[in-house]
């Protein structure tokens, strides 16, 4: 198997199903060694079984491809470090850490418990900073030594996270924050020569195939299935690849044959008035910039998208 990740390892979380299995065997299919993890959890983050990761490494190398599971959790100290020693002792390097893993716990905010908070701020948000960490400590020390890597780490975020989506506050602010870490991440670790981006994925997978139901149906024989997971892949695999020099810092969403580059946060209209505004002169002026602004987007599952 060659193509363009050939000689590079790369180390992908939740790879035992859904988009992460597929960025698993695109990166293979591509020539990559790839360290494949996923804790067996249900779709809750209830549980946990060493089968889906085993079962990916085993498609792996049925195809020709390198691959090793590693099953431990990646939101622990431990399980995140593991998975850098992991690549490195089976395969002598890692250059692309894909931070995919995850899980929901949807409530409406008046309903949403502690718990369900914790657990999917944990799984996402920590989820990506620790692997983050390891990695960029083991680029750091290469770079240190005189082995500048080329490379590079890309995040999973969502259109919850860049718009929105009622019910699911939670993974809204998790996956907000995981646009926040890249940025920085990326500002950070450019001199290590790691490069850092993120995408917003749509794609069937059990996290969406019943809340989603028609927009992920399976097409009828001969259209372009758009919702399958493996059309995410190949830009997984590009910005995993030496090819994306000089890409970081972005934020793509990808979903079917579209790859879009979502323009972030900037200064819209501004007015300053050279001094302390007065409360009761506040109203008018911001009203006025917000008659001047750009419509905000709709946030997903609102009646304002209807
Ligand atoms: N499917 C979509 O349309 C969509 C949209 C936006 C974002 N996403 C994001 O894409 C990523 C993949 O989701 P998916 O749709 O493929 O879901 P999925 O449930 O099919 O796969 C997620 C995998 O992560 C694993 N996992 C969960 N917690 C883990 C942990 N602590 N350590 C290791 N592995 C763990 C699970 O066992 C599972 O195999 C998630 O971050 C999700 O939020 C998906």
């Amino acid at each position: 198997m060659t193509g363009i990740c050939t000689g590079r390892v790369a180390a992908v979380t939740g790879a035992g199903r859904g988009l992460g299995r597929a960025h698993a065997l695109a990166l293979a299919a591509e020539g990559a060694a790839v360290v494949v993890n996923d804790l067996g959890v249900a779709a809750d983050g209830a549980g946990a079984s060493t089968g889906p990761a085993q079962e990916v490494v085993e498609e792996i190398r049925a195809r020709g491809g390198r691959a090793v599971a590693h099953t431990d959790d990646i939101t622990t100290d431990d399980g995140a470090r593991s998975l850098v020693t992991t690549a490195v002792d089976s395969f002598g390097r890692l250059d692309a850490l894909v931070n995919n893993a995850g899980f929901l716990r949807d409530r409406m905010l008046v309903n949403l418990d502690e718990d369900d908070w914790d657990a999917v701020m944990r799984v996402h948000l920590k989820g990506h900073f620790l692997p983050l960490k390891h990695a960029a400590a083991h680029w750091r020390a290469e770079a240190k030594a005189g082995r500048t890597p080329d490379a590079r780490i890309v995040n999973t975020s969502s259109g919850a996270g860049l718009l929105g989506s009622v019910g699911q506050g939670n993974y809204s602010a998790a996956k907000a924050g995981i646009l926040g870490l890249t940025l920085v991440a990326a500002a950070e670790l450019g001199r290590y020569g790691v490069q850092v981006n993120a995408l917003a994925p749509a794609a069937r997978t059990r996290m969406t195939e019943q809340a989603f139901a028609e927009t992920m149906a399976t097409p009828t024989d001969g259209v372009f299935d758009a919702m399958a997971p493996e059309n995410v892949s190949p830009l997984v695999v590009w910005l995993s690849s030496a090819d994306s020099t000089g890409v970081t810092g972005r934020v793509f969403e990808a979903e079917g044959g579209r790859i879009t580059v979502m323009e972030g946060w900037r200064p819209g209209p501004t007015t300053d008035r050279g001094a302390r505004w007065a409360p009761s002169d506040v109203g008018a002026a911001t009203r006025e910039l917000l008659a001047a602004a750009e419509v905000a987007w709709p946030v997903y599952g609102s009646r304002l998208s209807a």
